[in-house]
Formats: structure tokens, C-alpha cells, sequence
């Protein structure tokens, strides 16, 4: 066999994101890194952009501008994770809820959803009715981002979505949400299921048409004590999780709620793969608490980039320790803060993308 033997060719397989080899829990060199809220206000390339198109409305319903805003991050700071343009709102109006998102006042919501006609009202989501250009942006993300990192989608979870309907908009103390759910439960049941719904065909959606993971913002379940999270939160998670594993067992899904310290052993009961964590809970804690069969998101502050360098670096360091070097992602706690200074942001990443277990 020794002499004239034909070399092999080499098969050169594609590679996969980073992100993806960590949330299987692979050995990987350093955390995959990416930001949320990292296409937005504090870019200066965004601002422009927003001078020529003053509705939020028109910069994340066009595809074009869409795709745009997706890759300003990603050009600049090369994240491993390149998340869509879009927001957790944008799929009300194919589920008959007009909205805006206004300058200065975030989120209207212009009749707000209070009664259970209101609730009949709601229609069920079809994405590739409503929302194509969603679909198309993400087709062609995963083209230019080219498995270089991953392209991600996300969605809001059914309290959350539902605060903000019922409420008409964003809200302190979540009295109107809290009154349906403590004076007429039935009803706010009903539309936490259209969504729940809704969100699973959202998900779906957006894996086929190139999105590598999926995150689902419950922001604010955190309102509600543990026992309501189970009721009102918990159950419709679960349900769109087991929604989409039966079709898209490999897909990774990402659960993010803020302030969830009181929350954080039954986070991992919605059966979601990756718990993004805020900073107002320790790392390490956090990890501990989560146990060992789910990855772990975050979950630096993001004041930390209003901060000196040398400071951003330290509290990187901190938060990838603590985080153990299997099953982490590195990102912030919540989304970037408008006015973040972008050499920051920068730094950020590069100390990150050098890291080394
Ligand atoms: O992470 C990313 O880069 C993707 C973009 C993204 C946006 N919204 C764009 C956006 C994502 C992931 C969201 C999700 C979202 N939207 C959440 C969940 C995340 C979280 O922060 O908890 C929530 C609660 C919303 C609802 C919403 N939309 C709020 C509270 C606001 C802010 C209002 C304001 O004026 O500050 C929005 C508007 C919005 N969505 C902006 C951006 C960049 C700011 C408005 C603008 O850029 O003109």
C-alpha cells in the first residue's frame, strides 16, 4: 500500500457560527459575542439613515433598510450574531393592532385591547402574509453574513406583547395588563394564546427563511410574582418552545426576561436552550442557579461601556470567568443604552473576540 497512493481530497466542510457550536455546549476557543439592541440610535451611520427615513415604521417594514441597519454592526464590529432589524411590535399588524413607534413616546398602541370583543378582534399571525419582508431580510442576512456568524431572529413573548397591547403602549406599573389578569383572567388567557400561537408560526417562520437561533423577549414577566409567572408567562412559553422543537428540534432558542433574578430556576422549565441573564444578578449565581443543561446569555450592564476602557475590559473578564468556558454567549444585560459611545462598543468587541479560554 506504501507509494502511488492518491492524497485524499480534503473535504472542506462549511463551517458553523461560533454561536451555535456554544449553545451545543462544544469546546469552543472564547464565548461567541454579540449585543442587543446593536443596530440602533447610538450608531452614527443610524442617525443618518434616520434623517432620511423618520419612520421606525418604514426603516424596519422595508427590506432594504432592513438589511441595511442588520449589517451596519456587523460591518463595523463583526459580532457572532447578526440580529434582524425589527422590533418585538412589528407583527401587530398583520394580527389587526395598529401601532406606531414614536419619536420620543416609544410604543403606541392605538386602541388599546381591554375586553374580550376587543380580544375576538385579534386575527392570528401569518407571516409570510403579513410580515414577507421579514422573511426576505433574513434570506438575505444569512447570504452576506455567510455562516461568518450567526444570523438571529427574534420575537416577543405573550405577556410581554400583551402588556403592551393592553396597556396601549409602555408602562410603569402595568395596571391595565394587571387588572385583566386579576379581574377577568379568561380574557387575558385568550389573547396570551393568540399570541402564543402566533409566535410559534413567527419562529417557524423566521428558522426557514435563515434565521440560526431565535430569541424570545419576555422583558417584562418580570412584573409578575412567581406564582402569576406561571400562570400568565410560563405556560405559553413552554408551549411555543414545544411548537417549534417539533419541527425544528435543532433550532436554538434564547429566552430573555430582565430583572429576572427571582425568576431564574423556572426559566429553564419553558425547555428554551440558551437563558439570557441581566446584570443584576452575579454570573456566577446565575449559572449555578440555571444548572448545567442550558447555556447562559449575557450579562454585562450596559452602563459598564459608559465607563474607561481599562473598566469594559475588567467587567468582560469578570462576566466570562464567572460564566464557566462551556455553554456562555457573551452579550449585555438589556439592550445598549442611546448616547453609548461607539469606540466603546468597539473596545468591547475586541477585547472579546480576543479572548481565550
Ligand atoms: O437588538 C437589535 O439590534 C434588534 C433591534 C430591536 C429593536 N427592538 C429595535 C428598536 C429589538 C430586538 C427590539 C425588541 C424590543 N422592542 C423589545 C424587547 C427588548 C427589550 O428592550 O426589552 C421591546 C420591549 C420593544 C418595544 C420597544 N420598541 C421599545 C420599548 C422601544 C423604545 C422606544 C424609544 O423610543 O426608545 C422600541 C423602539 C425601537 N425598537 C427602537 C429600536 C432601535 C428605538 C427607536 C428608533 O430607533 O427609532
Amino acid at each position: 500500500a506504501l507509494g502511488g497512493t492518491v492524497a485524499e481530497p480534503k473535504l472542506i466542510t462549511a463551517t458553523e457560527p461560533l454561536l451555535l457550536n456554544a449553545v451545543r455546549g462544544e469546546e469552543v476557543e472564547r464565548p461567541p459575542v454579540w449585543l442587543m439592541r446593536q443596530a440602533g440610535r447610538y450608531m452614527k451611520s443610524y442617525q443618518i439613515l434616520c434623517e432620511k427615513y423618520p419612520s421606525f415604521r418604514e426603516r424596519s417594514e422595508n427590506v432594504n433598510l432592513v438589511v441595511e441597519i442588520s449589517l451596519q454592526p456587523w460591518e463595523i464590529f463583526k459580532p457572532d450574531g447578526v440580529i434582524l432589524f425589527s422590533d418585538i411590535l412589528t407583527s401587530l399588524s398583520g394580527m389587526n393592532i395598529p401601532f406606531d413607534i414614536v419619536k420620543g413616546k416609544g410604543p403606541v398602541i392605538f386602541d388599546p385591547l381591554r375586553t374580550a370583543a376587543d380580544v375576538d378582534q385579534v386575527r392570528e399571525f401569518v407571516p409570510a402574509e403579513s410580515v414577507p419582508y421579514v422573511g426576505e431580510a433574513l434570506t438575505i442576512l444569512r447570504k452576506e453574513v455567510n455562516n461568518k456568524a450567526a444570523v438571529l431572529g427574534f420575537v416577543g413573548a405573550p405577556f410581554t406583547l400583551a402588556s403592551y397591547v393592553v396597556e396601549g403602549g409602555s408602562s410603569k406599573h402595568f395596571t391595565q395588563i394587571k387588572r385583566l389578569a386579576f379581574s377577568q383572567p379568561k380574557v387575558l388567557h385568550a389573547l396570551l394564546q393568540k399570541f402564543a400561537t402566533s409566535m410559534a408560526e413567527y419562529i417557524k417562520y423566521q428558522a426557514d427563511n435563515g434565521a440560526q437561533a431565535v430569541q424570545i423577549f419576555d422583558s417584562w414577566a418580570t412584573e409578575l410574582s412567581p406564582v402569576d409567572f406561571e400562570e400568565f408567562s410560563l405556560p405559553y412559553l413552554k408551549q411555543i418552545v414545544d411548537s417549534v422543537k417539533l419541527t425544528h428540534p435543532n433550532l436554538p432558542l434564547i429566552l430573555y426576561a430582565s430583572g429576572s433574578g427571582g425568576l431564574i430556576e423556572r426559566l429553564p422549565l419553558t425547555g428554551v436552550d440558551v437563558v439570557s441573564l441581566d446584570w443584576t444578578v452575579d454570573m456566577a449565581e446565575g449559572r449555578r442557579r440555571l444548572g448545567p443543561d442550558v447555556a447562559v446569555q449575557g450579562n454585562v450592564d450596559p452602563g459598564v461601556l459608559f465607563g474607561s476602557k481599562e473598566f469594559i475590559t475588567s467587567r468582560i473578564n469578570d462576566t466570562v470567568t464567572k460564566a464557566g468556558n462551556r455553554k456562555h454567549i457573551l452579550n449585555l444585560g438589556h439592550g445598549i443604552v442611546v448616547g453609548t459611545p461607539e469606540e466603546n462598543v468597539a473596545h468591547f468587541f475586541e477585547v472579546a473576540k480576543g479572548i481565550r479560554y
